[in-house]
């Protein structure tokens, strides 16, 4: 048995748990930006993901009017820095609704080291780092999905083997549903079959 669910009979909050249950797990973009007036911000965003590999563009989504959307749109610049498990705690301390003029870095003790082609500081422990200028900004309903191209990427010699960022060395975290968080767990491989290949389902082993 199924259980249909029509959006339009559901409340705002009731949709967001059926969406953010079933659409895991997701990729935090730790996302640092700095105001006009020059405090810096930084806040996850699991409404995250690549748009476009050539031009390199990411994009996230703030839900309402966030202070990391309206610095974006003072300066078109943001950093998305990568989420390690390691950081966790420090990441939600970031999602706080501290007032506008207060840094997270500073409130929660996050160490920043300047980007090399964008405004916005990046987090100092975080493996790896994509600075982004604003490309656009599209609009649904009171959310805002921001586009921006990649104009420079760091990743710490730490977490690359064989010069490639390695899933063992980068822990990821993932958000999942309610307040639940991921690590990474089971790793498998498997390779994609050319149509040259195809034998039949299930016939690869
Ligand atoms: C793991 C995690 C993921 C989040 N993802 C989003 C998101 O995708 N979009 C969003 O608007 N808020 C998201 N939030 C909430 C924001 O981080 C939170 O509202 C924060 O205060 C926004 O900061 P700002 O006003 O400085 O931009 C998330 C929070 C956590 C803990």
């Amino acid at each position: 048995m199924r259980i249909d669910f029509d959006p339009e009979q559901f409340d705002r909050q009731g949709f967001y748990r059926l969406l953010t249950a079933s659409v895991v797990p997701r990729p935090i973009a730790w996302v640092s930006t700095i105001s006009a007036e020059g405090v810096a911000n930084l806040a996850p965003h699991s409404f995250f993901n690549i748009a476009c590999v050539a031009p390199p563009v990411l994009q996230f989504s703030a839900v309402g009017r966030k202070d990391s959307l309206r610095n974006v749109e003072e300066t078109g610049q943001f950093v998305v820095n990568f989420a390690p498990e390691q950081l966790a705690e420090q990441i939600n301390e970031t999602a706080t609704d501290f007032p506008r003029g207060v840094s997270e870095f500073d409130e929660v003790g996050v160490a920043a080291e300047p980007s090399l082609r964008v405004k916005p500081p990046r987090v100092a422990a975080s493996p790896v780092a994509f600075e982004c200028e604003l490309h656009s900004t599209v609009r649904f309903g009171d959310s805002t999905v921001v586009f921006g191209r990649v104009v420079h990427a760091v990743v710490s010699q730490e977490v690359m083997t064989d010069g490639h960022p390695e899933i063992d060395k980068l822990k990821p975290l993932s958000r999942l549903g309610k307040d639940e968080w991921g690590t990474i767990g089971d790793v498998r491989e498997i390779s994609r079959i050319r149509h040259a290949d195809w034998r039949g389902p299930g016939t690869r082993g």
